[in-house]
């Protein structure tokens, strides 16, 4: 996969508008046509202690997910990105679409601190990379940079 490519595409979209609804959402589209084997592309925010859903490309997902619950709100909690070869073997996975048998999740900054995740599934075991971490980490800062949230 072309990283370097999907995040020159990304800033190409946050120069018409950083705010995070618009780039999320076109971000979220991005992800879901450019990635192969991929059932669910889209964006979690952190609103006091719990997530919530955001722009997204797939079927419906739940709306909300305790901090520290499933892979998400692991990922958020820790702060740290979660590779999940196999969701199935994960403790507490929270099954929004039954097809779903790998995910990554990555956590979001602004200010300092996590404000939202991406989170990306996938119904091929053990669809992600190292190399699909550092490429949709690098993508996730070039968000972080562009995107401006509500006051
Ligand atoms: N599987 C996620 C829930 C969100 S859906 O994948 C869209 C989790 O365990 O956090």
């Amino acid at each position: 996969m072309d990283y370097d490519l999907l995040r020159a595409q990304l800033c190409g979209l946050a120069e018409a508008d950083g705010w995070y609804v618009p780039l999320m959402a076109n971000a979220a589209a991005l992800l879901y046509d450019a990635l192969a084997d991929v059932n669910w592309a889209g964006f979690y925010l952190l609103r006091g202690d719990r997530l919530v859903l955001g722009p997204f490309q797939g079927k419906v997902a739940c709306i909300h997910i305790p901090l520290g619950k499933g892979v998400c709100g692991t990922a958020a909690l820790r702060d740290e990105t979660q590779l999940v070869p196999d969701v199935h073997a994960f403790p507490g996975h929270i099954a929004c679409d039954s097809a779903s048998n790998a995910e990554i999740v990555v956590p979001i900054h602004k200010g300092g601190r996590v404000v939202a995740v991406l989170d990306i599934d996938s119904p091929v075991p053990n669809r992600f990379s190292e190399a699909d971490r550092a490429g949709l980490e690098a993508f996730v800062k070039a968000l972080e940079m562009n995107m401006t949230l509500d006051d």
